[in-house]
C-alpha cells in the first residue's frame, strides 16, 4: 500500500482531489469567481473558510425553503440521531410517517418508492412508466434539466431538434438518446401531432411543470393530461423543484392538473438527500414485489432509499409548510424582489425581463420571459452570466445562469440589501 500521508497535511485545496478543482459544473464557475469553500451556513446566509458571508439565493438548488439550519428540522433531526441514522431496507417508523405526511399533501400519490435522489426519483418513474405500458420511448422537452439518468441528458440543451440522436452529455450511447423525442416548450400541436401517429412505441410525456427559464404554462400542462389520458401514455411530472415550492401540493395544486406519476426531491428532504416517486397505485404496482417477480418487476432497492434521517428532516420540513401564512409570504416576498429589480433595471435603462413565479426569481436579457428553449437561446445569456458572476464577488451567492430561489429565512431587508447591491452595479456598468 502506498504510503499514506498524515492527516494534518490533507490540506483545503480542491484542486488536489477534484476534477477541475470542482465539485460540478455549477461549482466550476465558483472556483473561477473566486474560490468561496463553505464552512457553515444559517438562515439565508453563507459563510467561507476565507472569512465572507453571502445572502444565498441558491438555498441548496432550491432545496431549503425553510433557510439553512431551520430550527425544526435540526432538532427533529439530532434528535433522532441516537436512535440510529440508517437501517437498510426494513420498514421504519420515520419512512411510514413521513409516507403519510406525502400521500396527504401529493395529489397524485396514491402509491409512493422512496430513492435517493431527484435525478434517481426521474430515472425509476421512467422505468415504471415503461414496465406499465411495454413502450420504450420518451418524450420530454427542450432544455428541461431532469437530473443525471440517460434520458433526462438528451436534449437539455438542444434545440430544434425532434429526434435527437445524441445526449448533450458524453458518455450517453446513441441507443438511449433515440429513445427520446424532444418538443418546445408550451407546442401541444407537435405533441399531439407524435402522439396520433407513434402513441403505441410512447411509454411517457416528462414534463417539469416550471421548466427552468421557460414562463409556465398551465394550459400547456392541462394539455398534455388530456393526450396522455386519450393515447395511453403515462404523464410524469418532474417536481423536483416545484415540489412544496409553489405551493403545498406543488404544481399539481397550483396548475390543477394530475399527472400519473411525480417524482420528486430537494425540499421534501429537508436538507439531507432524498428523492421519491408518487403515483397512481395501477402504475406503481410493477414495482410491488409481493405480486411481482423476475423480469415482472421493477426493481427499486437503493442501499440509502428512505434514510431515515432524511425522512425525518424532510417530515419536519413538511410539517412547517402546512402552516397556512408560509406560501403567502413567500410568493409575497418574491413578487416584491421581481418588482424592484425590475424597477432597478428600468430605471437604468437596462433591457431586462424579470420573470419567475412565486418564490423563484430570475433576470433575462431579453425584450421579454422566454416561453421556450429556442427563445431563452435568444436572450443574452453571456450578459446574465456577466452579471452573475459580479453578484458573487459583491457576496450575492447565485449560481450563473440559474433559477433563484427566496426562503421563509429571507426578510424584506436582505432584498433591499440585494436591490442596493443590483444598483450600484447597473450604476457601475456591470449589468
Ligand atoms: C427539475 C429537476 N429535476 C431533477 C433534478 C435532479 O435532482 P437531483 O439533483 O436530486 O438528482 C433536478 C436537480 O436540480 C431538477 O432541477
Amino acid at each position: 500500500m502506498k504510503q499514506v500521508s498524515p492527516a494534518a497535511n490533507w490540506t483545503l485545496t480542491p484542486e488536489e482531489y477534484f476534477p477541475g478543482g470542482a465539485l460540478g459544473p455549477s461549482d466550476s464557475v465558483i472556483r473561477s469567481a473566486n474560490g468561496a469553500i463553505i464552512s457553515k451556513s444559517g438562515g439565508a446566509y453563507l459563510h467561507t473558510v476565507q472569512g465572507d458571508t453571502y445572502l444565498d439565493f441558491v438555498m441548496g438548488g432550491s432545496a431549503l425553503i425553510l433557510g439553512h439550519c431551520h430550527p425544526d428540522v435540526t432538532s427533529a433531526v439530532s434528535q433522532h440521531v441516537p436512535k440510529g441514522t440508517h437501517y437498510y431496507q426494513i420498514m421504519h417508523e420515520p419512512a411510514v410517517r413521513f409516507a403519510a405526511a406525502l400521500k396527504e399533501t401529493i395529489p397524485c400519490a396514491e402509491k409512493l418508492i422512496f430513492t435517493s435522489t431527484g435525478s434517481d426519483a426521474i430515472s425509476q418513474a421512467l422505468r415504471i412508466a415503461r414496465a406499465a405500458t411495454g413502450r420504450e420511448e420518451i418524450l420530454r422537452f427542450e432544455g428541461a434539466y431532469h437530473g443525471t439518468s440517460e434520458v433526462a441528458l438528451v436534449a437539455m440543451q438542444s434545440s430544434g431538434n425532434a429526434t435527437p440522436e445524441q445526449a448533450d452529455t458524453a458518455g450517453v450511447p446513441v441507443a438511449s438518446a433515440k429513445l427520446v423525442r424532444a418538443f418546445s416548450y408550451g407546442d401541444l400541436h407537435d405533441v399531439a401531432a407524435v402522439l396520433a401517429a407513434h402513441s403505441e412505441t410512447i411509454a411517457a410525456v416528462l414534463v417539469d411543470p416550471v421548466q427552468r427559464w421557460c414562463k409556465p404554462d398551465g394550459a400547456f400542462l392541462k394539455g398534455l393530461r388530456e393526450l396522455c389520458t386519450r393515447y395511453g401514455v403515462v404523464l410524469i411530472f418532474d417536481e423536483v423543484v416545484s415540489g412544496y415550492r409553489l405551493q403545498l401540493d406543488g404544481a399539481q395544486g397550483f396548475f390543477d392538473v394530475q399527472p400519473d406519476l411525480a417524482a420528486y426531491g430537494k425540499i421534501i428532504g429537508g436538507g439531507l438527500p432524498i428523492g421519491v416517486v408518487a403515483g397512481r397505485a395501477a402504475i406503481m404496482d410493477v414495482a410491488n414485489a409481493m405480486t411481482r417477480h423476475g423480469t415482472g418487476l421493477v426493481t427499486t432497492t437503493g442501499t440509502f432509499n428512505g434514510n431515515a434521517l432524511a425522512c425525518v428532516a424532510g417530515l419536519a420540513t413538511v410539517e412547517a409548510l402546512l402552516d397556512d401564512q408560509i406560501y403567502a409570504r413567500l410568493s409575497r416576498l418574491g413578487q416584491i424582489t421581481r418588482d424592484r429589480l425590475q424597477e432597478t433595471f428600468d430605471r437604468h435603462g437596462i433591457q431586462a425581463a424579470v420573470g419567475g413565479i412565486e418564490s423563484f426569481w430570475q433576470v433575462h436579457f431579453a425584450e421579454s420571459e422566454p416561453r421556450n428553449y429556442a427563445e431563452v437561446l435568444r436572450t443574452d445569456r453571456e450578459r446574465a452570466k456577466r452579471m452573475d458572476a459580479e453578484l458573487l464577488r459583491r457576496g450575492i451567492f447565485v449560481l450563473p445562469g440559474g433559477r433563484r430561489s427566496l426562503s421563509t429565512a429571507h426578510t424584506e431587508d436582505d432584498i433591499e440589501h440585494f436591490i442596493g447591491v443590483v444598483d450600484k452595479m447597473c450604476e457601475d456598468g456591470k449589468c
